[in-house]
């Protein structure tokens, strides 16, 4: 384990079978759509999940991509979420399955639904693999979230601190002296 990793909230194995049952649950809603999802990783954080949860689907879908961040170097969201680079595709007329690695203020996520939705997608689905509610600042959840966790400072599998142990391939619970002695 990492040493800066106080314990592990998922381990590898966790995580298949979350992503497994995550694709699970897409592929019931979508397996008679008439039309090929196009599903958004919000990176960087969703990345890996992203990755395994595609190929996990029985559902063809088409990928794009979208680089939004709100937390800089901090713990705590700005609550500002900025388009750091936008899709290459067209969501007119889409089913969009927006992928996220966490849910935690909320703000991400509403910065999203009003953008793709504002540029007239068709619908709207989404899957997290975390959520953290008692965080929520505003009044927002995803569609299918895998697990939900407390106030801790995870880490791994895309989630970072300070861009550092996204290449973790389990999520961790990161010490508090890590970002305490900053
Ligand atoms: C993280 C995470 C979500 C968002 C959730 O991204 O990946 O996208 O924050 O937080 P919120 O619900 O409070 O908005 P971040 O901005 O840290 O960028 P990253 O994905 O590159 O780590």
């Amino acid at each position: 384990m990492n040493k800066d990793v106080e314990s592990v909230v998922l381990t590898e194995e966790q995580i298949r079978e979350k992503v497994q049952a995550a694709a699970a649950w897409l592929d019931a809603k979508f397996a008679k759509s008439s039309q090929t999802p196009l599903a958004i990783s919000v990176l960087k954080g969703s990345v890996m999940f992203f990755c395994d949860l595609v190929r996990a689907m029985q559902t063809p879908v088409q990928i794009d991509f979208m680089t939004v961040s709100s937390y800089g170097a901090q713990t705590e969201s700005s609550g500002m979420p900025k388009i750091v680079m936008d899709l290459a595709a067209s969501v007119a007329g889409r089913d969009v399955i927006l992928v996220e690695d966490i849910v935690d203020s909320g703000n991400t996520l509403v910065t999203m639904r009003n953008l793709i939705m504002g540029r007239g997608a068709r619908s709207f689905t989404v899957v997290s693999l975390f959520d953290k509610p008692a965080r929520r600042a505003v009044p927002v959840q995803a569609d299918y979230a895998c697990f939900e966790i407390g106030d801790e400072f995870i880490v791994g599998y895309g989630l970072d601190y300070a861009q550092q142990y996204r290449t973790l391939p389990y999520v961790g619970i990161l010490k508090r002296e890590v970002y305490e002695k900053k």
